[in-house]
């Protein structure tokens, strides 16, 4: 797991450099390159190259998607720890890019990294079909808009000191995190032609996922370390931010995380061995406290 993960961040960031030195020079770009490199677990690309392989989808294929999804993540994390978001000054064990190149720039920078996640699925070396490559667009516009990671950090922000019921903290988090997960799952099954059910089958996967992603990053936050997380902890409750944690408490969470585990592995069954891999990933997921030295590649 801890090699396979190393693998992926390394070709992932192999695949990012070359395609931004391939563009024109700008002053941006050492912000951008600041905020993707070098830290990153590149979880979201283990999912989908978890979820690929149930498809038979060529590797190279999906590190170039997973690229493009880990710039939109790279944005928003930007965007997460700016003063009028969560303000936090640490990420990957460094100051936040607004910290360390000022609040406009790191906005700019964020704004930068979200539309070459586009420019990344729409380039000619990303060897898909043209129909294919829009259905990807859609769905990861659609997963990081308003619906998506836009409209669940403004949920995130807006309930804080606030008391707020399980469902919609569920659908705040699965909103912020768990709708680029969906996108992560769908795109096999976009790429190989399958049915709109199969689709949202792995979309709703997806999203499973990713909550229990954030469950599992609100439970670092509540009793983790900073070192090893490279950012702050013990942040959510000074904010009174509203999370499963807050509500339910430390043991239910991972209770709840439990359940979310099972189901997955239920629903994915049908798959065969072939989803032997996402199953260990999402052990990785809840368990990745321990595995203090890979939290921050
Ligand atoms: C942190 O994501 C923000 C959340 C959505 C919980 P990651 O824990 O995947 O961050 P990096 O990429 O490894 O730094
Ligand atoms: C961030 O959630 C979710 C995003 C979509 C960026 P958090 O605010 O909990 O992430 P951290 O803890 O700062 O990494
Ligand atoms: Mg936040
Ligand atoms: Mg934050
Ligand atoms: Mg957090």
């Amino acid at each position: 797991m801890k090699n396979e993960l190393q693998n992926i961040a390394k070709d992932t960031n192999i695949y990012l450099k070359k395609f931004i030195n391939s563009q024109s020079n700008s002053k941006l770009v050492s912000p951008m390159k600041y905020g993707l490199f070098p830290g990153g677990k590149k979880i979201r690309s283990k999912i989908l190259i978890d979820i690929g392989y149930i498809f038979s989808i060529d590797y190279k294929t999906l590190i170039k998607i997973g690229a493009a999804v880990e710039c939109i993540h790279a944005y928003s994390l930007i965007h997460d720890d700016l003063p009028c978001m969560d303000n936090d000054y640490l990420r990957r064990g460094k100051p936040s890019t607004h910290i360390r190149y000022g609040e406009s720039t790191a906005v700019l920078a964020g704004n930068s990294l979200l539309t070459m996640a586009f420019e990344i699925l729409s380039n000619p070396y990303l060897d898909l079909n043209e129909k294919i490559k829009i259905s990807l667009i859609k769905k990861l516009s659609e997963c990081s808009g308003h619906l998506g990671i836009a409209g669940g950090q403004y949920l995130d922000l807006n309930y804080e000191k606030k008391k707020i019921s399980k469902n919609k903290i569920v659908d705040m988090e699965i909103k912020k995190t768990g709708k680029l997960f969906s996108f992560c799952c769908a795109a096999p099954a976009i790429i190989k032609r399958r049915d709109k059910k199969e689709i949202m089958f792995f979309e709703n996967i997806g999203s499973k996922i990713g909550l229990l992603f954030q469950i599992a990053d609100d439970l670092i936050d509540f009793r983790g370390n900073s070192k090893t997380a490279g950012k702050k902890t013990g942040k959510d409750h000074k904010k009174g931010k509203a999370t499963l944690v807050s509500l339910l408490g430390y043991g239910d969470s991972i209770k709840f995380c439990d359940r979310i585990i099972l189901d997955v592995n239920k629903n994915l069954k049908k798959y065969g061995f072939a989803s032997m891999k996402i199953k260990e990933t999402l052990n990785y997921i809840l368990n990745r406290n321990k595995w203090k030295k890979i939290i921050n590649i």
